[in-house]
């Protein structure tokens, strides 16, 4: 199995549930909070992941997951046969399908994108009109430089809040929350059950992934108490 998918399933087991954003389904909740949601009727998770995300709104309207991991498709395909996914990059959406969609969801990857400005206008070639974009994820004053995952070759570009409309334009900045508290005690959460069941965890694993996965979320949590780093709910839509 790749490191990256084990680093997933383990956080996934201490989560317990396939969700690798912090506060899981409570985020979820929190995001769809801020729209309509009752009135959606297809949804766009991008950077699905293992899938929880996906089935937890396919329960509500017609939900479809991207990623450009194969191994969490795979995964997602053979745990949620119910749902829809779709293997590939977010900057490719317009080429990997024709659908369009009311609502579209990113949790904890929009970080991972190499240029979020490309990838929102991107996604508003698949929206229709009045399309929700909420994106729930880490976020910075102004544009971050370090990468806090060292064995990840993925960018880290946390939501720059100071360039929040130039990043998501052609999107319509609604509004901005702070979730910065959600993330801190989320990461701390996590921190304190890997400490408790770290035999259990390294044997089910492997000692590479819990140590990556402990090293990184100590680091998030030193940039959380400075200050450098929080997390933000962006929701946009095209007019
Ligand atoms: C931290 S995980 C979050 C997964 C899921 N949203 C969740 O919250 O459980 C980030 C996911 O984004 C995916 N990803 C990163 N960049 C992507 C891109 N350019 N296109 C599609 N998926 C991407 C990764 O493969 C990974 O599965």
């Amino acid at each position: 199995m790749s490191h990256f998918i084990q680093k997933k399933h383990l956080l996934a087991e201490i989560r317990q549930g396939d969700f690798t954003h912090p506060e899981d389904r409570k985020a979820v909740d929190f995001a769809i909070s801020k729209i309509d949601f009752s009135a959606k009727q297809n949804i766009l998770d991008v950077g699905s992941g293992l899938g929880g995300t996906v089935d937890m709104l396919n329960q509500q309207a017609r939900t479809t997951g991207l990623d450009q991991d194969i191994k969490a498709i795979d995964y997602s395909r053979r745990q949620y046969p119910h749902c829809r996914f779709i293997h590939g990059d977010v900057a490719d959406i317009r080429q990997l399908t024709q659908e369009t969609y009311d609502l579209m969801t990113i949790f904890s990857a929009f970080y991972a994108f190499p240029d979020q400005h490309q990838a929102c206008i991107e996604l508003s070639g698949r929206a229709r009109p009045k399309t929700d974009l909420l994106v729930f994820d880490y976020s910075s004053n102004s544009r971050f430089t370090k990468n806090l995952f060292h064995d990840d070759d993925s960018p880290f570009n946390p939501v720059a809040l100071d360039r929040v409309e130039a990043i998501f334009s052609p999107w319509t900045i609604k509004q901005v929350d702070d979730v910065t508290d959600m993330f801190y005690g989320s990461y701390q959460n996590i921190l304190n059950r890997m400490e408790a069941s770290q035999s259990t965890l390294c044997h089910n694993h492997g000692q590479r992934a819990y140590d990556t996965v402990y090293d990184s979320f100590t680091r998030l949590m030193t940039n959380f108490d400075a200050g450098t780093l929080g997390g933000c709910l962006v929701h946009a839509q095209i007019e």
